[in-house]
């Protein structure tokens, strides 16, 4: 075990005693909710790694097409000597294409909560590129603390670099706070690079929630599994099914887990009743028209500048600058 990188014992416990606190507030609402977040630790991550490589999961290969196709106008967006910064980098792998084609790029900053993985792709980017000044900070971004790890870096403007359509985790109020909070830590002529899947057909949606080969309902699953793992939860999951769909007046996907019978579940003291056919919500993911996403943009403080999508219209990168 690497003693430099593993949370001491004090910050585990607290770690442990948020997501207790979070999981008793969710289960205890009338609509039964669970942070998504939560659904990536390390198996998690695996899961949703495999979800990628679905040929029903349409996402991740449209956008990767995206950068194949158009990172020389990305890069010209960005312009020379910018500090690219990445709150949720996970494994950098997007950004370093990016960073290669970039004019004298000032540096690049990671952040991410798993610092494993995060360190590890360091690692490799300063193999692959040795003059670029690389530093990682690991922790949550939508916290301050992770923010102020961050060093000061000389660059003529820095870049927020936000792909795999994270922001669709988040409702539209959130998102739109989320990007405000991007602006408040950003100085007017910065940019920000952002990934976003589009509203599109239904069956097309849904397929990619519900892949036929179930990688996804073991995603959603894990959850109860590390709920009973790690919090000493008596969940069965075989008492609950995977259910995705699109609503589209939310125009986002809901992903929940459903109780198969009237049942009860106890986590540390805690008893929690769920009745036959009710569910946990445990992720949203929103789907933005171009128009809507702009205006989101827009409110949150940032011009839309320009985007670039796949041509069936699947999936769009936007560039915006702080107003
Ligand atoms: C990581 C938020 C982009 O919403 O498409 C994939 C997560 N959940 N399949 C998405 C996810 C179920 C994914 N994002």
């Amino acid at each position: 075990m690497n003693m430099a990188i593993n949370p001491p014992g004090k910050q585990r416990d607290h770690e442990l005693q948020v997501f207790f606190q979070d999981v008793i507030t969710g289960l205890s609402r009338k609509q039964k909710t669970l942070p998504c977040k939560y659904l990536y630790d390390e198996r998690g991550s695996q899961l949703f790694e495999q979800i990628c490589e679905l040929q029903d999961y349409y996402v991740t290969r449209t956008e990767a097409d995206i950068f194949a196709h158009d990172l020389l106008e990305m890069a010209g967006a960005i312009g020379a000597d910018a500090l690219l910064i990445e709150p949720g980098a996970g494994n950098c792998e997007k950004a370093e294409p990016l960073l290669a084609a970039l004019e004298s790029p000032a540096g690049y900053l990671p952040m991410d909560i798993s610092p494993e993985i995060l360190l590890a792709a360091k690692h490799r980017i300063q193999a692959r590129l040795p003059d670029l000044p690389v530093h990682a900070a690991v922790g949550d971004f939508t916290t301050d603390t992770a923010w102020e790890l961050l060093p000061s870096v000389n660059a003529r403007r820095r870049v927020i670099f936000f792909p795999g359509s994270t922001i669709g985790n988040f409702d539209p109020d959130q998102a739109s706070a989320l990007l405000a909070g991007f602006v408040s830590r950003l100085s007017p002529g910065d940019g920000l690079l952002i990934g976003t899947d589009l509203d599109k057909d239904p069956v097309v949606l849904e397929r990619a929630y519900n892949d036929s080969d179930q990688v996804t309902a073991r995603f959603n699953k894990n959850l109860l599994h590390r709920i009973n793992t790690e919090l000493g939860a008596d969940f069965n999951p075989a008492l609950f099914a995977h259910r995705s769909f699109y609503h589209p007046l939310r125009r986002r996907v809901e992903m929940h887990l459903v109780s198969l019978t009237e049942q009860m579940v106890h986590i540390d003291g805690e008893c929690f009743h769920f009745q036959e056919g009710e569910t946990i919500h445990t992720e949203n993911s929103h789907k933005y028209t171009l128009e809507g996403f702009r205006q989101l943009l827009q409110q949150a403080g940032f011009t839309p500048i320009r985007h670039w999508a796949d041509t069936s219209n699947h999936y769009a990168i936007h560039f915006a600058e702080v107003h």
